[in-house]
């Protein structure tokens, strides 16, 4: 939130400054406030000065935060009636996906009633770019189950769909420095994490405005992953490589590592690529933040341990 750096006044942008503060005022509830995006959400609302609560499962690991209560959930989205206790007297809820589970979109189910139930009177759901049914990366079709579960509600909502993140790719690269899938040469608009949580921060922060808007989140360009691979490379001085798998070589390549569904996710993952379902620019982080989106290049320049996991001569696994 452009406030907080100009030194933690919660006045906002523009025109939005009043409504800001109103919002202040308001109990903001944070889900995955021990991980990234949440954790990043709840520093800066706090930074702001805002009131909020982080419904967490383990509330050793909540941030410690001015103006910020932990409310422990143990049991997660699914634990319906704890998740209704946690959330009662919160005004607007920000909430984020559940990390990748078979059951994922009846843990979605039971936070969103959970929610209605508690007397939430505002989501703020962290979906995924373009959430379609038939989404060819197969767990978006969890966000699009979500986004139509909150929508059936009386709820006021707003979705916020990320891309792909641009500071997961490091991740996704082997020790012998090859990021491997079936993604071809299909592009994807790639956000950095900290972004998504500026946006989801200058949402939440304003209470009007953004009632049933639908947000895609880009950063600023269109990789594919030969590019990001060649980005890696360049900024780390780690070679780095992409290598396009067949649909049998990849399903080949992670058997036995996760159950189905997950392993189904993992390569869908890199067909939608290929399918161009994560493919496109927007203006959302501009426009929300009044700041460009961030680079892949920008990320690693503050990251120089982020391939720490890849040997230098890598090209044993090309
Ligand atoms: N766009 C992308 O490229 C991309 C990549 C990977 C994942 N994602 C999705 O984006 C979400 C947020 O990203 P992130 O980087 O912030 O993830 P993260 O660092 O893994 O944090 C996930 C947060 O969600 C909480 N959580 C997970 N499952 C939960 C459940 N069943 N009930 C309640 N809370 C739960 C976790 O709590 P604990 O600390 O207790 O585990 C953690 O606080 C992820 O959960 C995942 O769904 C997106």
């Amino acid at each position: 939130m452009p406030a907080s750096r100009r030194g933690g006044a919660p006045a906002g942008r523009g025109t939005e400054g009043r409504a800001i503060l109103r919002a202040m005022a308001r109990l903001i509830g944070v889900t995955g406030a021990t991980g990234a995006v949440g954790g990043h959400v709840a520093a800066r609302l706090a930074e702001a000065g805002a009131l909020q609560r982080l419904v967490v499962r383990d509330p050793a690991r909540a941030p410690l935060l001015v103006g910020a209560e932990a409310r422990a959930v143990p049991g997660g989205y699914a634990d319906g009636q704890a998740m209704t206790e946690a959330l009662r007297g919160v005004h607007t809820l920000f909430m984020v996906p559940a990390a990748e589970a078979a059951d994922r979109i009846a843990q979605h189910r039971s936070a969103v009633a959970a929610a209605a139930v508690a007397g939430v009177e505002r989501i703020v759901y962290l979906s995924f770019f373009h959430a379609s049914p038939d989404a060819t990366f197969v767990l978006v079709r969890h966000h699009f189950a979500t986004e139509e579960a909150i929508r059936a509600t009386d709820l006021r909502f707003t979705f916020l769909r990320m891309n792909m993140y641009l500071d997961f790719l490091p991740g996704m690269v082997s020790a012998g420095g090859v990021i491997a899938g079936p993604a071809g040469d299909g592009r994807f608009g790639g956000v950095l994490r900290r972004d998504v949580g500026d946006v989801a921060t200058e949402v939440l922060a304003a209470d009007a405005g953004h009632d049933g808007r639908v947000y895609e989140i880009t950063g600023p360009e269109r990789l594919t992953l030969a590019e990001a691979a060649e980005t890696i490379s360049r900024e780390t001085g780690k070679r780095v490589v992409f290598r396009d798998e067949t649909l049998d070589e990849a399903y080949a390549s992670r058997a036995g590592l996760a159950p189905d569904w997950e392993v189904e996710g993992w390569v869908t993952s890199y067909t939608g690529i290929a399918a161009g379902e994560l493919d496109g620019l927007t203006d959302t982080v501009r426009r929300l933040t009044g700041r460009e989106p961030g680079t892949l290049a920008d990320w690693l320049r503050e990251h120089r341990d982020a391939l720490a996991h890849v040997r230098s001569s890598a090209s044993s696994d090309v």
